[in-house]
């Protein structure tokens, strides 16, 4: 473990009011150098409040964080010269090429005219954009905006990039071609915080994982640990008959931890460690119980499971949970 002065990213007890909305309460971590450190977590967890202030375009309530061994507070300028940010709006100028978006970013870093250019031409050839390094972006497609924003925020060459929610929005195929390329920014050794709702995606870049929900850090880790969190592996079982969900889920409730429900697909998730024969108990149960079983799946838990297991509640969820909150909020 490097000592936190050598980390990229170091957050200590940083929280962040708005009014009475506490959008972090009290979060802490250390990013070490050369990583790509996933910041996991559901829309209103509190990631783009804490890229912000990590970016220096916000100041915490309470709490300190550093990036690149600068204070965010007292040394922000130095901060932002060593940082890149793509954030979760792809900033980029319509009536601009993309050649010349990217340049008048390195103008605004204060590189010479001629620099500026040059990196300009090498990052539109490395982020796939040379037949349209011409035309205006307003021509360009989603997935080609985000490589665009991308290619601009690291013209700098910075330390640390922050890069929020780089593919929500994006086409899977667009987000796989994104994919590659944070890989390849990641060997060539900047330090990479992305925040992202998607398991998956996190799982796929992501070296060292914080799940966040509610501004707070609720567990962190590898996906690998993380995952090992959930105990062992998952049952999904999956009924025939929605009216028997419920004698279902009594049934497995006795082999794991509260069983988790998906009425819609008729399935019932439970974590039922590793012992040998759990799962041929489990299905003499359910035929002692006529359940009527459409399809069975003994896995590795996934993400989605660890963030199950966490918050008692699957990521989608909150998105309904927030809906629902600000639809009564707007009421109010
Ligand atoms: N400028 C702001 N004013 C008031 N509330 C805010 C503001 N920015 C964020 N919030 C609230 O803080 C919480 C965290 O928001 P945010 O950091 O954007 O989450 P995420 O990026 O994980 O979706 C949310 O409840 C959001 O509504
Ligand atoms: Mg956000």
């Amino acid at each position: 473990m490097p000592s936190s002065s050598e980390a990229a990213i170091v957050v200590d007890g940083v929280t962040k009011s708005f009014g009475k909305v506490e959008a972090l309460r009290g979060v802490n971590l250390t990013v070490e150098p050369g990583i790509v450190f996933g910041l996991l977590g559901p829309n209103g967890a509190g990631k783009t409040t804490l890229v912000n202030i990590l970016a220096t375009l916000q100041r915490p309530s309470s709490g300190s964080a550093s990036v690149a061994g600068y204070d965010a507070v007292r040394e922000a300028s130095r901060v932002r010269s060593a940082i890149g940010l793509a954030g979760q709006f792809a900033a980029v100028d319509d009536q601009l090429t993309g050649l010349e978006n990217i340049e008048m970013v390195g103008r605004l870093y204060h590189l010479p005219g001629e620099v500026a250019k040059r990196r300009a031409r090498t990052l539109i050839e490395q982020f796939g954009l040379e037949d349209a390094a011409d035309r205006q972006a307003k021509t360009y497609s989603g997935g080609m905006r985000r490589r665009l924003d991308l290619a601009a925020a690291i013209v700098n060459e910075p330390q640390v990039l922050f890069l929020d929610e780089p593919t929500t929005g994006l086409d899977p195929r667009s987000r796989i071609e994104l994919w590659a390329v944070i890989d390849e920014l990641a060997k060539g050794g900047t330090t990479v915080l992305l925040t992202t709702q998607y398991l998956e995606e996190a799982d796929r870049l992501a070296s060292y994982i914080a799940v966040v929900d509610h501004g707070l850090v609720i567990a962190q880790g590898t996906a690998t640990e993380l995952k090992e969190r959930v105990g062992g592996r998952v049952l999904a079982v999956r009924l025939r008959d929605a009216a028997q969900i419920d004698p279902a889920r009594g049934i497995l409730q006795a082999f794991g931890d509260t069983p988790y429900v998906d009425v819609a697909a008729h399935e019932v998730t439970v974590a039922v460690g590793s012992e040998p024969g759990v799962v041929a108990e489990i299905i003499r149960a359910l035929d002692a119980g006529n359940i009527t079983v459409a399809d069975l799946q003994f896995r590795q838990p996934s993400l989605d499971d660890v963030f199950l297991a966490l918050t008692g509640r699957a990521a989608e969820e909150v998105d309904a949970e927030l809906a629902t909150a600000s639809r009564s909020g707007a009421r109010a």
